[in-house]
């Protein structure tokens, strides 16, 4: 069956939202999705049958547990680990990413070298820097091109020395919506020896993750951007987990995959988060041409693919659209040729107006969005943007629709007409 939008709309509740006798529009998405309906019914099965802390030897607490591994077993699924044993799940991206950067800056020393992009979000940034202070380590940046939107791989070759120990890089970035090419940065990386920690909360909505092929150590993601619960997954190379020593209560096991899991366990947000899988798993199998055996896993890709032509097809339209907008600037790849480097969320400046008002205007249109440097400080202070205010950032997902789009630019227009002095 081809790719049905109106279909898929339905699996998710919170878009049926009415503001101003229209349906709102929801291009808020690379700051957090909407709920698909699999991931509510799950947390709602966790919170209603089965309610019991883990561990127990009665019958609530084995059903609970057993769902528990259910969640690991659909992450793992999701980005094609070898074992359930390498996931886990956390708080957000941004608290896994404290919590193991700790774990693995104690086999850093005084004098290692580290290397972090302009191009990464806060989560990815701001740790790594706190543990440089901490361990004395020297911090080399690679830089992208404010005109590309692209890394610029010759830099990460002055970045790397045999000191490396860690590249903390993002797979996609929700400023530019640029994909980068992470096998090839862990290549380099890993010829010098060093860990490569990937970033890949905006990537995770957009495209099928595999950790194989990145050849990463780590790759964490936040479900709340695949449309799933405020919570996050992690993923790490077994040799790597098992190597390290977790900050953790001398009670609560060392075994994977609870070692790195503080305090007792979020099982609904687990539930949710295998529900926001069955998503993707769903798509797959209904819309993505996979065989009626397919392992789960194929399933997975197949969603994530057929997501991703459809969501293209959003970009091209809303990239199209804004290119028309005199003295705008689309903030990343423009060209058809080039979408497939890019995931949908599409930022853009319009010289002489602040984003924050063009975003109030969206708002008063019922068409929800962001702008500011949404945590990217690094890009958005690359791009010379962040005294300004930032960018305007539009961020369809699979469940939009060309008309929204459409809306969007209509509304883009009135703004334009309304606050023309400004054009000047
Ligand atoms: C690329 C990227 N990395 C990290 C994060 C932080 O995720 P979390 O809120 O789960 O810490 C975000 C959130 O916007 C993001 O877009």
């Amino acid at each position: 069956m081809s790719y049905d939008v109106e279909r898929i709309r339905a699996e998710f509740p919170g878009l049926e939202r009415m503001q101003g006798g229209q349906r709102t529009v929801f291009f808020d998405n690379p700051a957090g999705s909407q709920i698909a309906r699999r991931a509510v019914d799950r947390m709602v099965e966790a919170m209603t049958s089965a309610n019991a802390n883990l561990g127990g030897l009665f019958e609530t607490s084995i059903e609970a547990g057993a769902r528990v591994r259910e969640a690991h077993a659909a992450a793992a699924d999701f980005v094609n680990a070898t074992s359930p044993d390498e996931i886990f799940f956390g708080q957000s991206m941004t608290a896994i990413t404290f919590t193991l950067s700790r774990a693995i800056g104690r086999e850093f020393m005084a004098g290692d070298e580290i290397v972090l992009t302009r191009m990464d979000h806060d989560g990815n940034v701001t740790p790594w820097l706190m543990l440089a202070e901490d361990r004395g380590l020297k911090v080399h940046w690679l830089d992208f091109s404010p005109e590309t939107f692209e890394y610029d791989l010759e830099s990460l070759g002055r970045a790397l020395s045999p000191r490396t120990r860690l590249v903390a890089v993002n797979h996609a970035s929700n400023v530019t919506g640029t994909v980068n090419d992470v096998a090839e940065i862990a290549r380099r990386a890993k010829s010098v020896g060093a860990l490569v920690y990937v970033d890949a909360v905006q990537s995770a909505p957009h495209l099928p993750i595999d950790v194989q092929t990145l050849g990463c150590d780590v790759l964490v993601c936040s479900a709340y951007k695949f449309y799933g619960p405020h919570y996050a997954l992690a993923w790490g190379r077994r040799e790597l987990l098992e190597r390290l020593t977790a900050y953790k209560v001398r009670a609560a096991s060392n075994a994977l995959p609870f070692k790195f899991v503080n305090g007792t366990t979020n099982r609904e947000a687990l539930a949710g988060i295998r529900g926001a899988i069955e998503h993707f798993e769903w798509i797959g199998r209904n819309f993505g041409g996979v065989v009626a055996d397919a392992t789960r896993r194929a399933a997975i890709v197949a969603g994530a693919n057929a997501m991703r032509d459809y969501d293209r097809g959003l970009a091209k339209r809303l990239i199209d659209g804004l290119s028309a907008v005199p003295g705008l600037r689309v903030l990343g790849l423009a060209r058809e040729t080039d979408l497939s480097r890019r995931v949908p969320t599409v930022s853009f400046d319009l010289p002489g107006h602040d984003p924050a008002v063009i975003a109030r205007f969206m708002a008063a249109s019922g068409i929800n969005l962001w702008s500011g440097h949404n945590y990217g400080v690094e890009p958005v202070t690359r791009l010379g943007l962040l005294e300004k205010g930032g960018v305007v950032r539009v961020g369809p997902t699979h469940y939009n629709t060309g008309a929204e789009i459409d809306r969007f630019l209509e509304a883009l227009d009135r703004y334009r007409v309304s606050n023309s002095k400004a054009d000047l």
